[in-house]
């Protein structure tokens, strides 16, 4: 079924809350999945920062591992698995880094530490010792000491992930699931439902 007026994000939002209000820890975690330069797939968690029309946000280390992956193939995938709610949303899509403007705008929210840590992180990089980044924190909170006037890492930013593709699923009695798929094809968006 085609329907100018169908929108996944609606329904997300309603899951989404709710989670928001039943998990115990992080309803925002969601497995990223990219696919690596020897066409192998690698799943990590990360956190959701803001959703819309437009996709599904998150920040990272553009020069981390799932960082060279998506340079290379830009479809990933997203999974979030809401246990109190024994529900699953699994999304499918395009990455592409999120402007300069408002990688700044979130970085500048987070934690003074935290925006150290973007700097002391090679992220996905191996690490001799603790105490190697332990001296690397601390060089860059020497470099950069008034907490208001740390500029954000070039490597370090926001990624959109384009939604074309959402399933939404919610385990029922006997394991007869209901499967919920909107997808979007041809300028419009169509839903359909799978066997469990
Ligand atoms: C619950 C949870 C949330 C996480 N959120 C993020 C995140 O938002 N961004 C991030 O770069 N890493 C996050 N991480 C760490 C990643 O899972 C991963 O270790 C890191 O990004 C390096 O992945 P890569 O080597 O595949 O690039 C999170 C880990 C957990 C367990």
């Amino acid at each position: 079924m085609s329907d100018e007026n169908l929108n996944p994000i609606i329904q997300f939002k309603e899951w989404f809350n709710l989670a928001i209000s039943k998990e115990i820890n992080d309803p925002n975690a969601m497995c990223l999945s990219t696919i690596s330069s020897d066409n192998k797939p690698h799943s990590r968690m990360v956190l959701l920062k803001d959703y819309n029309d437009e996709g599904f946000v998150f920040y990272t280390n553009y020069e981390s591992n799932k960082g060279n992956d998506i340079s290379i193939n830009s479809n990933v995938c997203l999974n979030f698995h809401w246990k109190s709610l024994l529900r699953q949303v699994r999304i499918e899509g395009a990455i592409e880094k999120l402007s300069e403007e408002i990688s700044d705008k979130y970085y500048n929210t987070r934690h003074y530490l935290s925006r150290i840590g973007a700097w002391a992180s090679d992220q996905s990089r191996t690490l001799n010792n603790r105490k190697e980044l332990e001296e690397k924190i601390e060089f860059y909170k020497e470099k950069y000491p008034d907490e208001k006037k740390v500029p954000r890492p070039p490597h370090w930013g926001g990624l959109l992930i384009r939604h074309r593709k959402i399933e939404f699923w919610q385990d029922m009695p006997h394991r007869i699931h209901r499967r919920e798929v909107y997808e979007y094809q041809r300028g419009v968006w169509g839903r359909f439902t799978l066997n469990p």
